[in-house]
């Protein structure tokens, strides 16, 4: 939700700093800008529209070697519509910010400052930000900072630039993410270091109360108390390549092409002899055993690996879960008791409503696991254990192999549950683990191979405005996830359905021509949700089918049936869930939208 980055070094400072905006893009595409030091004089370029559009805008900056420090922004609006006005960098004459998260008491500040004089020309919340830093701003703007984070409450991470401070970066945050990232030309201050992995794989998160003060050769890191800590850097093991397109149109089929192969590196090191160990994520045995009652906290997409979750754990485990979206559960005084356990998943690990759940149930003294991609994400460093989703980074907006890989690593714990609680015996788990390593990405690699038989389905239903999504059991679970793929990229209105449920109100906007895509992959309930399909038919739906390839539907039954590889019936939403990407993908290409930056979203969502 925003991205923010900053470059001091020995090369030209705004390129790099463009080139790093083109890869935060994801988190935010309403509006970008940079502020950079020109003949020691602070320069500001900023436009609506995406990051193509500032590159237009600058001209000879972006090969003038002797511009060697600025920041800059790509923005996801909260305070304030897009347009020029409101683009970041926002500032004064003596100091320029960038700034992701939400000030929430700016109206109150705004009033202080104008008050004092000052005007104000955006209707961001940013900006109060910036003129309280310089209403405090004397000669030092440490002290300055200092002031300002005294009064400012909310959420934000931002980098600074001083006019009186040439070739200077000025980083500090609360809540949301911002790390240093030291490289060979010099140092950047950056939201994530998938933005800068060209250049560097070593980052230091900053932490609440500290202050970043970066210069071209020298990063010091001032602890709450202004003195400096000692710096030690983590590294990450993606590549440049992991983060880049790598040959394919779009972020998002590529991600959907990773899937049997982080699917397959996840579940084996979370095995040991097909026996799931998962003795690193600070679960134990007992506490698995003693269980009360499992949470799992998630919004959107994770939220829906969690109810394919909720499934496999009461199958296999036998323990009752509850699937709470993380903006609600932080509301409803949950009722937590001291053996339960709360699972909190998030690709990215820094969903602000899932890290506040995650901190609710903390203070309340209960356990907290995070299914987690990013590693040294918030959650991953709040959570009293972690379990990582080894998918690699995602880029796509649309979250894809971090879903797949989210179920496979629930079904996993699933598996060590029921072992743990005697549900199943050694033997059973092996035989599912073995599945999960084997045949679950041989079937995900399966369907990839028919991505084009899946391209001219979703060419036939592209047109339409509104599909139903129905399914029972897993398949409604998966049908939630379906629906939700389909409609953030292609902008049809989808709604997901248990399929029982549709003759109780809904079944009334099901007219003639009116698509309902099915998922029948249960055996056990096939004949009720056919009879379901049927009902639908008979008032004119347009039916598609999704089945297991060992459980056909008659032929009669839709107008398209995708046959989907076979695996037991718990792994089906795996197979089940990329057969849907594929559709969702293929329907936004046809469409020509924006596939991986659909409008109105962000991948990261740190604000509430
Ligand atoms: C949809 C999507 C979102 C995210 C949600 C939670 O494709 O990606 O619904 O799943 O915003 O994000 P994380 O998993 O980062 O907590």
């Amino acid at each position: 939700m925003c991205g923010i980055i900053g470059y001091v070094g020995t090369e030209n400072a705004v390129q790099k700093l463009v080139t790093g905006l083109e890869a935060l893009e994801y988190r935010g595409y309403d509006s970008a800008g940079v502020a950079f030091f020109e003949n020691e004089q602070l320069k500001t370029v900023k436009c609506r529209g995406r990051i193509e559009a500032l590159r237009n805008l600058l001209g000879c900056e972006l090969n003038n070697a002797e511009i060697y420090c600025g920041i800059g922004h790509t923005r996801w609006a909260t305070h304030g519509e897009p347009s020029d006005r409101n683009s970041h960098p926002h500032g004064t004459e003596n100091v320029s910010i960038v700034h992701n998260g939400i000030i929430e008491n700016y109206v109150e500040i705004k009033k202080f400052l104008q008050e004092k004089g000052y005007i104000f020309e955006s209707e961001t919340d940013t900006e109060t930000a910036a003129k309280l830093i310089d209403f405090f701003y004397k000669d030092n703007p440490v002290d300055a900072i200092r002031e300002a984070q005294k009064m400012l409450r909310g959420s934000f991470a931002i980098c600074a630039v001083f006019k009186n401070e040439n070739n200077k970066l000025f980083a500090f945050r609360k809540d949301n993410p911002i790390i240093v990232a030291p490289t060979d030309a010099g140092n950047f201050v950056v939201s994530e270091i998938s933005a800068v992995i060209k250049y560097t794989k070593r980052f230091r998160r900053l932490e609440k109360g500290e202050i970043a003060v970066i210069t071209n050769d020298n990063i010091t890191i001032l602890d709450p108390d202004n003195e400096p800590t000692e710096i030690s850097y983590e590294t990450v093991d993606w590549d440049a390549e992991a983060a880049e397109k790598g040959g394919f149109p779009h972020f998002m089929l590529k991600e959907i092409y990773e899937e049997p192969d982080v699917v397959k590196r996840t579940v084996s090191e979370n095995l040991s002899n097909y026996i799931p160990d998962l003795s690193s994520s600070g679960l134990s045995d007992e506490m698995l055993r003693k269980a009360g009652r499992i949470h799992i906290v998630a919004c959107g997409t994770a939220m829906h690996a969690g109810l394919v979750g909720k499934i496999a754990i009461e199958k296999l485990g036998r323990v009752p879960v509850s699937v709470v979206l993380a903006s609600e559960f932080r509301y409803q005084n949950p009722i937590l008791d001291e053996n339960d356990i709360v699972i909190v998943i998030s690709q990215s690990g820094e969903t602000a409503d899932t890290l506040a759940a995650l901190r609710l149930a903390k203070e309340r003294g209960i356990f907290t696991l995070g299914i987690v991609n990013v590693m040294g994400s918030a959650i991953a460093r709040e959570a009293d254990g972690v379990l990582y989703t080894l998918a690699g980074p995602e880029i796509a907006v649309a979250s894809t192999k971090a879903y797949v890989v989210q179920l496979a690593v629930l079904y996993v714990l699933a598996l060590k549950i029921g072992l743990v609680r005697e549900k199943l015996s050694e033997k059973d788990v092996q035989a599912y683990t073995r599945e999960l390593l084997e045949a679950v990405p041989e079937g995900i690699s399966r369907i990839l191979k028919r991505k084009e038989e899946i391209r001219e389905v979703a060419k036939k239903y592209k047109d339409n405005k509104s599909i139903f999504f129905i399914g029972r059991g897993m398949d409604y679970a998966i049908c939630c996830e379906a629906a939700l793929k389909m409609k953030e990229i292609s902008y049809i209105h989808c709604e997901s359905y248990a399929a029982g449920e549709l003759k109780h109100g809904t079944i009334s906007l099901v007219t003639d021509g009116v698509p309902v895509f099915a998922f029948a992959t249960d055996h056990d309930i096939i004949e009720k949700t056919l009879s379901n399909i049927k009902e639908t038919a008979a008032r004119g739906a347009r039916i598609l089918i999704f089945c297991g390839e060992n459980n056909p539907v008659p032929e009669n039954a839709a107008e398209d049936i995708i046959e989907l590889p076979q695996l037991s019936e718990l792994f089906m939403p795996t197979v089940t869930a990329t057969a849907a990407q594929l559709l969702a993908y293929y329907t936004s290409v046809e469409l020509e939208l924006d596939v991986d930056k659909p409008r109105n979203l962000a991948k990261s969502v740190t604000v509430e």
